[in-house]
């Protein structure tokens, strides 16, 4: 897909917050008929642009054209008669209406706004134009996360957008649903739309999009097109060269104890084929290392023999001293070794159980939730409540089923009970894949906050920028081996040879 003629052309836009310059002069276009991702870091003024576009912010100076005619955009109202649209991250949906009201609502020319059935064929049609999977008659709140989303996007297309933009819209997305929302915008694409993409995740980014503009403190650093660019290549330029372009080394942990040692470890995968080849590695306490790569290179082996789920064909684990390479899960639990991953039912919430069941539930064995074999109901309790307010669980009563608690509350209960008995190491893989942005924050802090009671954490992360940012070592799983990055390394050059380099042209 080239760019042809362009649709709405955004240039030198600058916008300043006191003393922060969230943007500083950035240009984007668009064109008609394609899909252009926007990326940056955090704080790269992403959200900021694309509140210029759609008439939230008014910038200090910058033009707008659309179709090579300029425009002034006082308030989002301006911006949709242009043909503008936006998805925002946190829905603007009424929970109790059905979709077909959902999508009319509001709509100046509705002659149909009270005949219900022609109000949902209007709806159906729209939705069977651009291939969009929704049931119209369904009330909104009965509606998964990503077909809610999906409903944004009709409303957008009935106020006629043109071009339709979603900021981070993966970010509350499971991977399935990122799939489905990838064939949609691909759909409105192919019928003559535009979309602007935000994402920070490369290869999510890099399948959807035609072309990618990155931008980095509030100024452009480049407009690829897709096809020319890779993780490597996209990662340099949002990372840029500065100091943050080194591999982070903020903890050094050279002289503690090891709290885990992978030594030459083989593990198959369920075909019987090896997926982990001879792989080592170390992480001493009071550090976290970093495991990063694309998805499909050992990782989900690698995880499942250090949570003893999968037994390796050869080779050696060790956690705090202990060869635990042959151990149970419950062994390992018991050692003091805790996994996060980004399967919620793979932990095992015990829906029927209350929250305090569920948080002690790696515990009852243990003093002081038991002794002798004999729980103590009382000590579980004030275990329970220590935890919810350490890990700021949003319960006013522990002994409430865990089922009834908020999917955001969920994850913090089953972070509280690993981390409460993580004493020596935290594997976490993905652990942030699916949530949103607070909640992610929160795992991160998590992570930090175990780093610095002294455990030793594995981050097992195939989101690149997750694995830079919280690492205090890093390297990359490929082909089932793990190369550690020299510490003051170029990730530019380095990171990127590590993951996609060397490896044979199909
Ligand atoms: N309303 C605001 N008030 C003050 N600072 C803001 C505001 N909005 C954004 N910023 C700042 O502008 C910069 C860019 O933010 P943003 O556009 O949200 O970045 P991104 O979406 O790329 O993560 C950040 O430093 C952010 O803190
Ligand atoms: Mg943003």
């Amino acid at each position: 897909m080239t760019a042809t003629s362009s649709l709405v052309r955004l240039s030198g836009v600058a916008k300043a917050y006191g003393a922060t310059r969230a943007l500083d002069g950035v240009s984007f276009d668009i064109a008609e008929g394609e899909i252009h991702g926007l990326l940056g870091e955090n704080g790269a003024g992403k959200t900021t642009l694309m509140n210029v576009m759609y008439g939230l912010v008014s910038p200090d100076s910058g033009t707008i054209e659309v179709s090579g005619r300029a425009a002034a955009f006082r308030a989002p109202y301006d911006a949709i008669r242009a043909g503008i649209g936006m998805v925002h991250q946190h829905f603007m949906l009424v929970p109790t209406m059905t979709v077909a009201e959902n999508v009319l609502l509001g709509l100046r020319e509705n002659p149909f706004w009270r005949r219900r059935d022609r109000a949902q064929g209007r709806v159906r049609d729209l939705a069977r134009e651009f291939g969009i999977d929704v049931d119209v008659t369904r009330r909104v709140d009965t509606l998964p996360v990503g077909v809610q989303q999906r409903v944004e996007v009709l409303k957008c297309l009935a106020r006629r957008a043109t071009v339709l933009v979603l900021d981070e819209p993966t970010a509350v997305l499971t991977p399935q649903e990122a799939d489905e929302l990838a064939t949609v915008l691909r759909g409105l694409r192919d019928a003559g739309r535009s979309v602007v993409f935000i994402s920070h995740k490369l290869g999510e980014a890099l399948d959807v999009c035609d072309r990618i503009t990155v931008i980095r403190r509030g100024r452009n650093v480049s407009t690829v097109a897709a096809a020319d660019a890779d993780e490597a290549t996209i990662t340099a330029m949002m990372v840029g060269e500065g100091v943050a372009a080194v591999a982070p080394h903020r903890v050094n942990a050279d002289g503690h104890p090891r709290a885990l040692t992978v030594e030459d470890l083989h593990v198959a995968d369920a075909r019987g084929i090896p997926a982990v080849r001879g792989l080592s590695l170390t992480v001493r306490a009071g550090e976290i290392v970093g495991v990063a790569g694309v998805d499909g290179n050992g990782q989900a082996e690698l995880m499942d023999a250090l949570a003893g789920v999968r037994m390796p064909a050869a080779g050696a684990v060790w956690v705090d001293g202990k060869d635990l390479t042959r151990a149970s899960p419950r062994e390992r639990a018991d050692a003091g070794m805790a996994i996060i991953t980004d399967d919620r039912r793979l932990k095992g919430l015990a829906p029927g159980l209350s929250v305090a069941e569920n948080l002690v539930s790696k515990r009852f064995r243990r003093e002081p939730a038991s002794r002798r074999g004999w729980l103590k109901p009382r000590a579980i309790a004030a275990a329970a409540q220590a935890d919810r307010d350490e890990y700021d669980i949003r319960t006013a009563d522990v002994a409430m089923p865990v089922s009834e608690l908020s999917g955001g509350n969920q994850q913090k209960v089953v972070i509280a009970r690993e981390l409460s008995h993580a004493r020596s190491l935290l594997v976490a893989m993905n652990p942030t894949r699916g949530l949103d942005v607070a909640a992610a924050a929160y795992v991160h802090q998590a992570l930090v906050r175990a780093r610095d009671k002294g455990r030793g954490v594995l981050l097992i992360s195939t989101e690149l920028d997750e694995a830079i940012k919280m690492s205090d070592r890093i390297g990359v799983m490929r082909d089932g081996f793990f190369r550690e990055a020299p510490p003051g390394m170029r990730i530019r050059e380095g990171l990127g040879r590590l993951m996609l380099g060397g490896r044979s042209t199909p």
